[in-house]
């Protein structure tokens, strides 16, 4: 599998594979993510802020894709704000190869940590399940976080120079 950083012209793909894997509305893909891929591919984010597609060959058509970035907040701490693979592609291969891209450039960055938000809710198990086998722990809940009766699970893993 290919991993790179995205063309501008491939917006709109992104967008319709965040919506097909049913975490966003239309709307919602275009107003939170649909900005970071514009703003990607405009230079205008934060140095070292990435948005890297998963393909199956050269050229080939975006099966899942994912936005991480440095914390400003934080020493050497990396965030994943955004993986995604294409629902008919899932369990074969692409969330792997995306999260160890996203380690590879975070062990070169000198990064110590990666942070990996998510929520708590029936539909997104896959995801947790996807984080532990990924070497990611859960290091806490906030109850009520998304919206009441929703809440944030925190994942993270910490590098030493493993990766
Ligand atoms: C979570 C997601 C990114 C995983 O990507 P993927 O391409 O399906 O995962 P992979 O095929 O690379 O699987 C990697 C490992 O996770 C495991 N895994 C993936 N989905 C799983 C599931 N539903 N249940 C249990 N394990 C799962 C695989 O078995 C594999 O383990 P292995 O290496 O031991 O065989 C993908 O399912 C997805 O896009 N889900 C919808 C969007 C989403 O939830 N994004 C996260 C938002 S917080």
């Amino acid at each position: 599998m290919i991993i790179e950083p995205v063309q501008a012209s491939e917006k709109a793909a992104l967008l319709a594979l965040a919506v097909d894997t049913g975490l966003f509305s239309a709307e919602d893909a275009e107003g939170l993510l649909g900005t970071i891929v514009d703003s990607f591919s405009n230079n205008e984010l934060p140095s070292q802020h990435a948005v890297v597609v998963c393909r199956d060959f050269q050229g080939g058509p975006v099966v899942g894709w994912s936005y991480f970035a440095p914390d400003h907040y934080a020493e050497d701490v990396w965030n994943v704000w955004w993986i995604g693979v294409a629902p008919k592609r899932h369990g074969t291969g692409p969330g792997r190869a995306l999260l160890s891209f996203v380690e590879k450039a975070v062990a070169e960055a000198r990064g110590r940590v990666i942070v990996i938000e998510t929520s708590d809710q029936d539909f997104l198990s896959c995801a947790r399940k996807f984080y532990t086998k990924a070497g990611y722990n859960e290091r806490g809940r906030i109850p009520d976080f998304y919206s009441k009766d929703e809440s944030k699970v925190i994942f993270s893993r910490s590098f030493k120079d493993t990766v």
